[in-house]
């Protein structure tokens, strides 16, 4: 490691750290040299040597020059390789995902190397080999490097999830909106909250913890998502949710009549359960999250007006439906409080999320 002659100061160790403190708001801290420390003493590293009134602001008296470790500027990926591949990161595994660079066979290996080398918390890279598809909405995925599996512990929002990715639908960039929808489940509150497409638990688990009055039936058809979503209660602690395995539109007459909050996240084909969701919403009404995928693809040169039109299309498709069931199923009010983008889906498509708050006239229902 390189060394350096730098000024430094020496402070008694009870005094250390508000006087590095000090120096640091000074911006007189050398940050990338080793602070250095004996028995009694600290040590601390000046980018010059101090003015007599700077010296009196920190409260220091005693100045010397001293050798000191210089670390090293950490090296980016782009350094290495000379791009920046695109991955995601679900617990301790990479996952390329292609976008937006162009990895081939040859270079995948020194890639998924280098990410290893310089992220000690990533213990596995591999690259996806499939889209999602299926029921399940898995994908396939290769391992490149590190140790061989694709069993992981991913951590978000102050929870954890066991699950692996192969056999489970899982999307790190979901968090936020997971949040979004816990956070409007009050901590108080006693609902009856259906998961219809539950997955390993990911909206279920972070509402049952963050209300632990409300009760939230987590439906999966996959064996291996009610099987982790099981484990993930254990590990998070949380007894309030009822997780069932099966086919929704099989099972959803069971809860006709009980629901509050209903979270519908099977984009490509929510509208096909739009009809179950409401026929399990409680008759004095509730909140539907309901996730979609729509695209408008512009005529040249109209590209900002995509998103735009997607969001609109949504609202005039989810609106039409809804119309008709509230009808069906007697509720007088119906309001799309929110309808935006969640993600991108494809080039001019994307996930749209919509929160429907429906209502009988009999009681208004406070949302
Ligand atoms: C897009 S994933 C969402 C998982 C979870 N909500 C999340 O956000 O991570 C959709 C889930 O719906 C499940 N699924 C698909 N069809 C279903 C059905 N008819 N009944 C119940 N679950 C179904 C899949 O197994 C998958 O886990």
């Amino acid at each position: 490691m390189r060394t350096e002659d730098l000024h430094c100061v020496k402070v008694e160790k009870g005094r250390g750290e508000q006087v590095r403190r000090a120096l640091k708001e000074l911006k007189l801290l050398r940050t990338d040299a080793k602070i250095t420390s004996n028995h009694d003493y600290i040590y601390l590293p000046l980018m010059r040597a101090l003015k007599a009134v700077e010296s009196e602001e920190v409260g220091v008296t005693e100045f010397l020059t001293a050798d000191f470790a210089i670390s090293e500027p950490r090296r980016s990926i782009e350094d290495i390789i000379g791009f920046s591949p695109a991955y995601e990161i679900i617990g301790d595994i990479a996952v390329l995902t292609g976008a937006g660079d162009s990895i081939t066979e040859t270079n995948e290996q020194r890639v998924a190397h280098t990410i290893l080398n310089l992220h000690k918390n990533i213990k596995v890279v591999a690259k996806r080999i499939s889209p999602v598809e299926g029921v399940y909405r898995n994908r396939k995925l290769k391992i490149l490097a590190g140790e061989n599996r694709t069993e992981t512990i991913h951590k978000e929002n102050g929870c954890r999830y066991k699950l692996d990715p192969e056999k489970v639908y899982f999307n790190p960039s979901l968090a936020g909106e997971r949040n979004r929808v816990a956070m409007q489940v009050e901590h108080s509150k006693n609902e009856l909250i259906i998961d219809m497409f539950a997955g390993v638990g990911s909206f279920s688990i972070q509402i049952a913890k963050r209300a632990p009055q409300s009760i939230v039936t987590a439906i999966d058809i996959n064996p291996d998502a009610i099987r982790y979503l099981h484990e993930n209660m254990e590990l998070n602690g949380v007894r309030n949710i009822e997780p069932i395995e099966g086919d929704v539109s099989g099972i959803y007459m069971k809860f006709e009549n009980t629901a509050n909050r209903i979270i519908m996240n099977l984009p490509k084909s929510a509208y096909m359960f739009l009809r179950e969701a409401m026929c399990m919403l409680h008759p004095e009404g509730g909140m539907i999250h309901f996730y979609t995928v729509e695209a408008f693809y512009p005529a040249k040169g109209g590209k900002k007006k995509s998103l735009e039109m997607a969001i609109e299309i949504t609202k005039a498709k989810v609106t039409a439906k809804l119309k008709e069931f509230c009808d069906e199923f007697h509720y007088q009010s119906l309001e799309l409080q929110e309808v935006r983008k969640v993600k991108p889906y494809a080039p001019y498509a994307y996930i749209i999320g919509v929160d429907a708050a429906i209502a009988s006239a009999q009681k208004s229902v406070e949302f």
